[in-house]
């Protein structure tokens, strides 16, 4: 079946007013149905849905066009997510991805086997050669076992420039491919390579199914920075993994929970102590592909940020900042609005746990294993962490700075889908900051809260234009509606 095909067929078996019906109450008028707009405020409907020509049109505001159009612009998401929650409910089977050419399975074959070689080397460092004493004492100071240790096949690069490109060229790997895996960098101006992963503690990226996909090296001492990570690579990008997830999948499935913190050694130290459904973000914000691999796993996937991330993340500075931060590799970020609407696509319930402040996981768990196991025990609804980091403990007396706050909370209210929940909500941020409810039913999200996705059509400008240019612009649009019009008229 060809891409068409199946939004075609999704198309036909999708009922808009069924659809539509969901998320407006619709009224009967004639031959159609009227309801009140949910893409502006209004006190009497101009919204109508044209079951004949499966279309919807708002006169008020001039939002319109067909069932996926309205899944896309209630929801926020782009068409792919549209089609896909509209396949769902359809039972319609979406097409998979056509299977790799031989070609493109051979060269990804070739980079795994280049890391897990790679992997090998550096181990034999660590734990067989003089080179790798730094690693090991790294690795005592850091309370890592070796039974860990060896787990997570840790490793270490010796300080040298040619170390891997010279073991691996022996064996007859040329330093072209180990460019490509990201394991050695060409030096400018063409002429050689040198090894990218130098006297730091090596940490292979395993992907779901065990295969190497990439590395993290940690510095020793202070040097910058911190960690360095494999580049993009044909096999590799970071934020599509998840890293210990092939060591937490087991206990993932069996708990159906999963815990989500950011550091490699946050993994390691929680396995060591035997958490083991822990897997780290890798310091980037959790990003959808990383929901997605565990999502059908899981009831309940759960955040471990450190005081300072959860601090950043409920504030519109940190928003800001995690934005840059993240720009490098556009893509869909967690920020509290991103995570909501995971939460309601992606059908999953995420929470937070806040941790004492100053600790990260790793710390905690060796000062305390039982204070990490009680605070792991009780995270909070995304929701209400973020309602709670925003309001805070009293209102604020200053009027604008409520004002702010309100705006702040709006967008991640409207991504709520269930009215009930919703509401909850409502009330919850008035009573909080001592507002009408419904002035938070009403206000408008502050202007930087809402970066619309890469995928996403450009907003719908508000229109100025007449309700006759609306109908006459309409009817050139969709003439089959012409009919349906008719019918309504006296
Ligand atoms: P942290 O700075 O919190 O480091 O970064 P950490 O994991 O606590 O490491 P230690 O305890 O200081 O050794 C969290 C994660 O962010 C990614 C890494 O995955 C790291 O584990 N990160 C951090 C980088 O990729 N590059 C960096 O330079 C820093
Ligand atoms: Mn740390």
């Amino acid at each position: 079946m060809s891409a068409t095909n199946v939004v075609d067929r999704v198309r036909e078996r999708s009922d808009i007013v069924e659809i539509i019906g969901q998320h407006v109450q619709l009224r009967k008028a004639a031959k159609n149905f009227k309801g009140l707009c949910p893409f502006h405020q209004e006190k009497t409907p101009s919204f109508t849905v044209y079951p004949d020509s499966q279309h919807f049109h708002c006169f008020g505001c001039g939002a319109g066009g067909d069932v996926f159009s309205f899944v896309m612009q209630v929801e926020h998401v782009d068409f792919r997510e549209a089609l896909r929650e509209l396949a769902q409910r359809a039972g319609v089977e979406l097409e998979q991805a056509p299977p790799p050419s031989p070609e493109v399975v051979e060269r990804h074959a070739r980079l795994f086997e280049l890391n897990a070689r790679a992997a090998t080397f550096f181990t034999h460092v660590l734990w067989s050669t003089p080179n790798g004493e730094p690693g090991r004492e790294l690795l005592e100071r850091r309370g890592v076992d070796r039974a860990t240790a060896e787990r997570f096949q840790l490793g270490f690069a010796p300080d040298r420039w040619d170390a891997l490109l010279t073991v691996l060229g022996k064996r007859g790997v040329a330093p072209e491919d180990l460019i490509e895996a990201g394991l050695a960098t060409a030096r400018e101006g063409g002429g050689g390579a040198y090894d990218r992963f130098r006297n730091r503690l090596i940490f292979p990226i395993h992907d779901r199914e065990g295969r190497t996909v990439g590395f993290g090296g940690r510095a020793l001492g202070d040097a910058q920075p911190k960690y360095l990570n494999s580049p993009q690579t044909a096999i590799f990008d970071k934020g599509a993994n998840l890293y210990a997830l092939d060591l937490a999948q087991e206990a993932i499935r069996r708990l159906r929970e999963v815990v989500v913190v950011e550091g490699y050694m946050d993994a390691i130290a929680a396995h060591q102590f035997g958490f083991t459904n822990v897997v780290a973000s890798m310091g980037t914000a959790l990003t959808e592909e990383q929901v997605r691999l565990v999502r059908r796993s899981v009831d309940r996937i759960v955040l471990a940020l450190d005081a300072d991330a959860a601090g950043q993340m409920a504030t519109v500075r940190g928003l800001d900042v995690m934005r840059g931060a993240l720009a490098e590799t556009d893509r869909i970020d967690v920020e509290p609005v991103g995570l909501v609407r995971f939460e309601r696509t992606l059908k999953t319930d995420i929470r937070i746990v806040r941790l004492p402040s100053g600790k990260d996981p790793d710390e905690l768990i060796r000062a305390d294993a039982d204070a990490w196991r009680s605070a792991v025990a009780e995270p909070v609804p995304l929701l209400d962490f973020y309602v709670d980091a925003v309001t805070g403990d009293t209102p604020p007396s200053d009027p604008r700075e409520k004002s702010e706050r309100v705006s702040r909370l709006v967008p991640l209210l409207r991504e709520v889908a269930d009215p009930v929940v919703r509401e909850h909500y409502v009330k919850l941020v008035a009573r909080r900051l001592d507002v009408d409810e419904n002035l938070v039913r009403r206000a408008r999200p502050a202007s930087t809260t809402r970066r619309p996705r890469l995928t996403e059509p450009p907003q719908r400008a508000r229109s100025s234009v007449s309700t006759e240019d609306h109908v006459i612009a309409l009817l050139v649009t969709f003439p089959e509606v012409l009919k349906s019009i008719a019918a309504t008229l006296p």
